[in-house]
């Protein structure tokens, strides 16, 4: 094929074709059934005619040497690929006239790629490529032809790609739904002054980019929290992406974080995957229970930290990264420095910026919004309204330690609220479902819930007593609303 070098070929009549086309499937045909001696000796007349005859059922063709560097190319093919047309491009490695053309592995492997769809702009057009062969069977080139997407045979495997096409665009969407953020930071409820403050420093730490570290007991919504940083920062429209340093082997955490360049282990996936780092590119990357880091990948993050580069494993080459840091621990940090199982200088990086969530027995306050806004979340039977918790199981619910903090809160509400008969959630459902040990209630706290509901039924009937029984103005006597005094009525018997 070196012969052709560059030299325009007369259409439909290139020499040295007549290998191709006796050995293709084909042509074989063409030669009829009589004639077997066609196969023995080349009929390049018939070949010729062949080609000819396929010539109008192609948009263009193409021809590259052993080394995939251009050879031939044809004017419709020219006008295609809208190469000017002084431009020769013979000589050319192929990639460089079209980018992502398989024409070299087609020389490499000696093999054809029969079927495959090309996109040139807007168009996707069928593209059949073939290897060369001299009669010893080495390859000599290649040659590409491009079939018209208007040809009625093509279309239906060009809508099944259109169609593929359109799905894979869906699953994308939803995976970067997925990991962009859930949380906004008003899904972090509370209204005691200790979260209003934490609220007003996560505002003012939104507009900074720097490392961020959320500490907090089990269950009091760091995970909630960074979500909500996420979401309030200048890289909310980027990824949010997640690692639980608790629940990655420490075996496979580096690749998990770095990726793996492929082939980087023998025989094992060839592909290379992408580390949460590159992941998380142009948005935040948290790292959950960063206490539990293991040594080794605390140097290595430092170094990335350090650097804004990362290394995939078995690659040789660096990356840059744009991430915000955002991590979280339920342990206590300095300890685990003093006993040297987390870097100082990790600590420094990482905690630029700090938030503690105070744990729920310290904001007792926010148990009522918390109730209201997690049995906003519980399931109810569809001829339920909204559920309801008395005053009295609301008192209970602010004298339990709550060692599991905002979690375990929600988890005794699901309890209740799945034994409840009605919408109604009293006390002694509550009582249920609170964990037996970890709550000071036993003992006189049943006492104080009775004294406390006796007095209320003592104050509601003073007040109607005093408005002569008109409920509206007994209730404004009182200081609630019509249907919370409607409500107490109600759970009081009182009401008929
Ligand atoms: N202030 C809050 N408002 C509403 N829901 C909350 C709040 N805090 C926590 N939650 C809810 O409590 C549960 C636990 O929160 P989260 O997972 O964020 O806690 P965590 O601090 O990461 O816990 P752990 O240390 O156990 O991982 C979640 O369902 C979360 O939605
Ligand atoms: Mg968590």
């Amino acid at each position: 094929m070196a012969a052709h070098s560059g030299r325009p070929l007369p259409s439909g009549v290139p020499d040295g074709y007549g290998p191709l086309l006796v050995q293709s499937a084909g042509t074989r045909q063409m030669t009829g059934t009589a004639e077997s001696t066609a196969l023995d000796r080349p009929n390049v007349e018939q070949a010729l005619a062949a080609f000819g005859l396929l010539r109008d059922y192609f948009e263009g063709a193409l021809i590259v040497d052993r080394e995939a560097r251009i050879t031939w190319i044809d004017q419709r093919y020219r006008d295609l690929l809208g190469l000017a047309p002084g431009f020769d491009p013979s000589g050319l490695p192929v990639e460089q006239v079209i980018p992502h053309s398989l024409m070299r592995r087609v020389v490499e492997t000696g093999r054809p790629v029969l079927v495959d769809i090309m996109e040139f702009g807007e168009r996707q057009l069928v593209v059949c490529r073939i290897p060369l062969k001299d009669g010893t069977g080495a390859v000599t080139g290649a040659i590409g032809f491009v079939f018209y997407d208007r040809v009625d045979y093509l279309a239906p495997i060009l809508e099944k790609f259109a169609l593929l096409r359109r799905q894979l665009t869906r699953a994308q969407t939803a995976l970067s739904e997925a990991r962009a953020s859930k949380y906004t930071l008003s899904s972090f409820v509370g209204t005691s002054p200790a979260v209003r403050e934490l609220k007003a420093q996560v505002r003012r730490y939104a507009l900074r980019d720097g490392a961020t570290l959320i500490t907090g007991e089990t269950g009091t919504g760091k995970e909630l929290l960074a979500h909500a940083i996420h979401q309030q920062s200048d890289r909310a429209d980027g990824p949010f992406v997640a690692v639980n340093m608790a629940a990655v082997p420490e075996s496979l955490l580096e690749a998990e974080f770095f990726g793996v360049a492929p082939g980087a282990y023998t025989g094992a996936d060839r592909k290379s995957r992408k580390g949460k780092f590159e992941l998380a590119h142009g948005g935040t990357l948290f790292l959950d229970e960063i206490g539990d880091m293991p040594l080794g990948i605390q140097s290595k993050l430092l170094r990335v930290l350090q650097d804004g580069e990362i290394e995939p494993l078995g690659s040789n080459t660096v990356r840059k990264v744009d991430v915000r840091i955002v991590a979280a621990s339920a342990q206590d940090l300095p300890a685990r420095i003093a006993s040297r199982q987390f870097r100082a200088d990790l600590y420094y990086r990482i905690a630029v910026l700090t938030l503690a969530i105070p744990p729920l027995r310290e904001r007792l306050g926010d148990i009522a919004v918390l109730c209201e806004a997690l049995l906003e979340a519980t399931p109810r039977a569809p001829d339920q309204r909204g559920w309801i918790i008395d005053a009295e199981a609301l008192s209970l619910l602010q004298r339990h330690d709550w060692p599991g903090n905002v979690r375990e809160l929600g988890n005794v509400l699901e309890r209740a609220a799945a034994m409840a008969a009605s919408e109604r959630i009293d006390s002694g459902l509550i009582r249920a479902a609170l964990p037996a040990t970890g709550t000071h209630d036993s003992g006189a706290s049943p006492e104080l819930a009775t004294l406390m509901a006796e007095a209320e039924r003592t104050a509601i009937l003073a007040a109607l007593e005093r408005c002569g029984g008109r409920k509206l103005d007994a209730a404004r006597a009182l200081g609630v609303s019509r249907s919370q005094f409607y409500e107490k009525l109600k759970r009081h018997g009182l009401s008929a």
